[in-house]
């Protein structure tokens, strides 16, 4: 169904930066008109460096809301089936394979998904199996019935240990019950060519569904990494497509005021310059919260890097740091108000929540509770958000708040796509390669070393050679 661009546009997300400049919090801590014009030409840099790689290399990415009509058809034609079939989906996959899922399943289903009656749900219980706790595996096995049960196995290089661990461990078991028709309880998503998922998947017969080559991980949830887990969810991914499309068109310019990805990666990088090391993510809803986490991998993967494009040392980055509004006014905000000046705090608004909850009256003898009575969960948690803006901003503390008009697909699409533009500008700036991970293969590759696998002695060699803890350090 055609979106009409009207409510598309009453859909606009909203990046108010106003707290970041010095008008507000100050010239020391703040940016003014000036130094903003005179980042100008980094942000135009860097505005044409993601124009002209968009779609080559790993930037395959920007093209994904344009690219998959007729996967889309199949992976809603394979939900379909799931649904009808199955009460468990059951993501195998960690990083970028694991925290797109997980975050649009938290931002477009039931706050309590899992826990409603399936007539009410309508849609699998979902799981996603970011680790390889011994216990999480086998606290899993004790709620799943297999024959209800149909797994996603999902790793872009089709080597990653937890994911390819965990995949023979369920594997197995689903052998041993099913025999031949194992396979009927598998689906694997990886690269066409790339890795053992794939060899895997054409000897075992499994469906596959397949992430385009210049698509990385942390840029995946827009391919079938994530869409196959919406779909069948019922989450309505055409649209999110579309959300994606909309944020594109708005940040086709150059013009940074009206680029929102654009505007906030300057305003990151000119912090970044400052001495900002620290990006904490703060949605001010439950339903964004794991928004927050999947921007961590996103943020910290892509500009944490050692080198710049030149081979020059810069050690690049910002950490970021994830936080849930209100929750966390109980607990970091006070770090954030009167600690070092070292963060950017990003808030996420929500402008109306898809359900609303009255604060009953009562306590008529207590003014101090009954000033609540009268007033809904939505407008105390926007308050406390306008409340926490107020108190930041008044302490000087480098802040802005990227709205959303509602919770839905388009937004969430949006949202994303969002995330993604401004990493890939802010890398840009940084002049990094923003789509590598050698930090994360340095990991995968000391693991392989310890486990024996074949071609990684020297690390092994190299790991045993390392100096030998003292026993005095450790009491
Ligand atoms: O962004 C990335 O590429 C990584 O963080 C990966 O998502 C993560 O390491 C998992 O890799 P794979 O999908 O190959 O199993």
């Amino acid at each position: 169904m055609a979106i009409k661009s009207e409510w598309q546009k009453s859909m606009q997300i909203k990046v108010d930066y106003n707290n970041m400049m010095a008008d507000y919090i100050g010239e020391e801590q703040g940016f003014t008109d000036k130094e903003l014009s005179a980042g100008k030409k980094i942000a135009e840099a860097a505005y044409k460096d993601v124009a002209d790689n968009r779609g080559n290399g790993m930037m395959g990415w920007t093209e994904l809301p344009y690219n998959q009509n007729e996967i889309v058809k199949d992976i809603i034609e394979t939900a379909k089936n799931i649904r009808r079939k199955f009460d468990n989906f059951v993501v195998l996959g960690i990083g970028g394979s694991a925290l797109g899922p997980t975050a649009v399943f938290q931002a477009l289903c039931h706050l309590r998904h899992n826990e409603l009656p399936k007539k009410v749900r309508k849609a699998p219980k979902f799981y996603v199996e970011d680790n390889i706790d011994p216990e999480r595996m086998a606290a899993l096995f004790d709620v799943l019935d297999l024959d209800k049960t149909m797994f996603n196995v999902i790793t872009k290089s089709g080597a990653t240990s937890e994911t390819m661990s965990q995949y023979l461990i369920i594997m197995d078991k689903l052998k041993a019950k099913f025999g031949d028709k194992a396979k009927e309880h598998m689906i694997a998503t990886t690269s066409a060519n790339k890795g053992n998922l794939i060899k895997i998947a054409k000897a075992e017969g499994f469906k596959t569904f397949y992430i385009p080559d210049g698509v990385g991980g942390r840029f995946s949830e827009l391919s079938p990494v994530g869409l196959l887990a919406a779909a069948v969810l019922g989450i309505d991914i055409k649209a999110m497509l579309k959300g994606a499309a909309f944020m594109d068109k708005l940040c086709k310019t150059k013009d940074l005021r009206k680029n929102p990805a654009l505007i906030s990666a300057l305003l990151q990088y000119l912090s970044m310059k400052k001495g900002k090391n620290i990006s904490v993510m703060m949605p001010y809803a439950d339903s964004l919260k794991y928004i927050a986490d999947w921007y961590c991998q996103l943020w910290g993967e892509s500009l944490g890097k050692a080198d710049d494009k030149d081979g020059n040392k810069v050690y690049a980055g910002q950490t970021p740091v994830k936080a849930l509004g209100v929750t966390d006014q109980h607990s970091q905000i006070q770090l954030y108000r009167e600690g070092p000046f070292d963060k950017v705090i990003t808030l996420i608004a929500v402008d109306n929540f898809r359900k609303e909850t009255p604060i009953s009256n009562g306590c008529k003898d207590f003014p101090d509770v009954n000033f609540l009575c009268g007033h809904t969960l939505s407008e105390l948690i926007n308050s406390e958000r306008k409340a926490t803006e107020y108190a930041l901003t008044t302490a000087k503390r480098l802040n802005y708040t990227v709205t959303l008009p509602e919770v839905n697909a388009f937004t969430i699409g949006e949202l994303l796509y969002y995330f993604e533009l401004e990493t890939a500008y802010a890398g840009a700036m940084l002049n990094i390669d923003t789509f590598n991970q050698p930090g994360v293969e340095g990991g995968k590759n000391a693991t392989y070393a310890l486990f024996g696998r074949k071609g990684y002695e020297k690390t092994r060699e190299e790991m045993e050679n390392a100096p030998k803890k003292k026993a005095d350090y450790i009491c």
